[in-house]
């Protein structure tokens, strides 16, 4: 029960990595509040599970690209428990596409949704959060890598690594930990979105390149981000942790690509 009487916020808990986060900071006693943007019977299915495993949440709806609705879902937690220990900025969306051909509004929609949002969203959360806070961001290895169509998202992960070291230089003397997970290839609704695309190869074909030689699984990166939100984590801040199979220290030629299995 690490986080028993802990409030957590989970942007994007409706679904993927979120939602298990979610379950996983309830099963230990933390009172969730569950983010969504319009999936209302996602957001609900999650909530069912939180009940059922005998914890306390509710949901709350929000376009995150618009500040107003940031301030509404902070007064709603404000209104509901009047403070905020736990906050994780988890949504995430973007328009795939090369480079060449992001257009402004691409370019607006993705740093509002991931990088705005997120420096909003600390000043919120710092205003109801008391010492021993945590706030947690998810970002992705292309924050380090460049692989195709990901160029928006991963500027934006890479900006908020950035925000991840100035909020913990400014929050620490309050005893608010700042960090970032960076996670691998996870096996959610993005990703199959993304290696579905026609120009993509199929997932497998990639995941082959990895060390672990698999996706992770959205659990194996909650229980992560949970390690980073507990008290083992006390003076971890300013951090980012890789939680990405070794994907991110590998390079060509890839082990999987040799013509002799020993290397030799
Ligand atoms: N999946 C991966 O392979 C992977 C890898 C590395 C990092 N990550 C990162 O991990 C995090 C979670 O990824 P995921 O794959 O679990 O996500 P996901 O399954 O695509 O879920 C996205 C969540 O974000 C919400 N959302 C989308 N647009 C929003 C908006 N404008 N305003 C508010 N909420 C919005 C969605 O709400 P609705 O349900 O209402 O649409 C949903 O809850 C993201 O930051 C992602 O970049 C994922």
């Amino acid at each position: 029960m690490r986080f028993k009487d802990k409030v957590a916020l989970i942007t994007g808990s409706s679904r993927g990595i979120g939602r298990e986060l979610a379950l996983t900071l309830a099963r230990e006693g933390a009172s969730v509040v569950v983010h969504y943007r319009n999936n209302q019977a996602a957001a609900e299915e999650t909530l069912a599970a939180i009940h059922a495993a005998g914890s306390e949440a509710w949901a709350f709806a929000a376009d995150l690209e618009d500040p107003a609705a940031i301030r509404e879902l902070f007064a709603a937690v404000a209104d509901r428990h009047g403070r905020l220990d736990l906050f994780v900025s988890n949504a995430a969306a973007t328009a795939f596409r090369s480079a060449l051909t992001l257009g402004p509004h691409h370019l607006e929609r993705t740093f509002n949704l991931n990088v705005r949002a997120f420096v909003l969203g600390v000043q919120h959360a710092a205003a109801l959060m008391p010492a021993g806070g945590r706030v947690l961001v998810m970002s992705s290895y292309g924050s380090i890598r460049a692989f195709p169509t990901y160029a928006n998202l991963g500027t934006a992960k890479a900006a908020l690594e950035a925000w991840v070291r100035f909020f913990a230089e400014e929050l620490g003397p309050r005893d608010i930990n700042v960090n970032a997970l960076n996670a691998g290839i996870v096996a959610t609704d993005s990703s199959a979105y993304f290696y579905n695309q026609p120009a993509m190869p199929p997932m497998d074909d990639v995941t082959a390149r990895i060390p672990k030689r698999r996706a992770a699984t959205a659990a194996e990166v909650a229980r992560a981000a949970a390690f980073l939100l507990s008290e083992d984590a006390s003076y971890i801040t300013g951090s980012v942790l890789m939680v990405d199979g070794g994907l991110s220290v590998v390079a060509p030629p890839f082990r999987v690509e040799l013509r002799e299995p020993s290397g030799s």
